[in-house]
């Protein structure tokens, strides 16, 4: 298919897509906030006074769901992209896969981190195998963070794209986290491949 037809089917389904509007009508930046909801309400992973890495946070929907939601946590947004300031959360901008960049997200910490949590896609090329793999690479550099960086109870919440590797991400995650469950949100779009993996308990 060509772009500029991907691109005007795109704007016929946002428009008729009711997340966007209900982001719309409650001030969120993106229609992703509904899936973290789902998340959060199936799996219980956020709660006041947590330490949270925000992991592919622009626009930013995530963290300001937290920032509306919680209190006295302390809340590190990363992404390739500026991210317009929210209230009691600390953006970082740049790329996660950086390893100066991991180095500043631990320093800000100075101790374990509570939840990491991961929306991190690259830009999709239309080709679903390999947005599935390059996204699918973004999940495993994510969760060897997460196994280095989160308490022993720590929680780690990653996108995945059903595919090639979306097995073996599983099996890793397996390895070392005790308990791993796979979850697609109502708000996720019923045509994408996107799922969420779910792990606590650090092994
Ligand atoms: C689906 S969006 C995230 C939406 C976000 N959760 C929200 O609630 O607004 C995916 C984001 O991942 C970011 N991303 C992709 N690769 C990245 C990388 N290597 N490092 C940091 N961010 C990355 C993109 O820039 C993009 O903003």
């Amino acid at each position: 298919m060509k772009k500029n037809k991907i691109s005007k089917n795109w704007i016929i389904k946002q428009r008729r897509d009711i997340y966007v509007k209900q982001s719309k009508i409650e001030g969120y930046r993106s229609r992703a906030v509904y899936k973290l909801k789902e998340i959060n309400e199936k799996f219980k992973i956020l709660k006041n006074g947590i330490s949270i890495v925000d992991l592919g946070a622009a626009p930013g929907s995530w963290s300001q769901f937290i920032s509306r939601n919680y209190k006295n946590y302390k809340t590190v947004s990363v992404d390739l992209n500026e991210i317009e300031k929210i209230k009691n959360v600390y953006h970082i901008k740049g790329d996660f896969t950086d390893e100066l960049l991991q180095k500043k997200i631990i320093d800000y910490f100075g101790s374990k981190i509570d939840i990491v949590i991961s929306d991190m896609a690259v830009n999709t090329t239309g080709n679903k195998n390999l947005d599935s793999m390059v996204t699918g690479e973004l999940s495993v550099e994510a969760l060897n963070f997460s196994t280095k960086t989160l308490k022993k109870h720590g929680i780690f919440v990653t996108k995945i794209f059903m595919g090639s590797s979306f097995n073996e991400i599983v099996k890793i995650a397996k390895k070392k986290f005790r308990e791993v469950n796979v979850f697609k949100p109502q708000a996720s779009r019923k045509d994408s491949k996107e799922s969420f993996i779910i792990c606590k308990f650090l092994r």
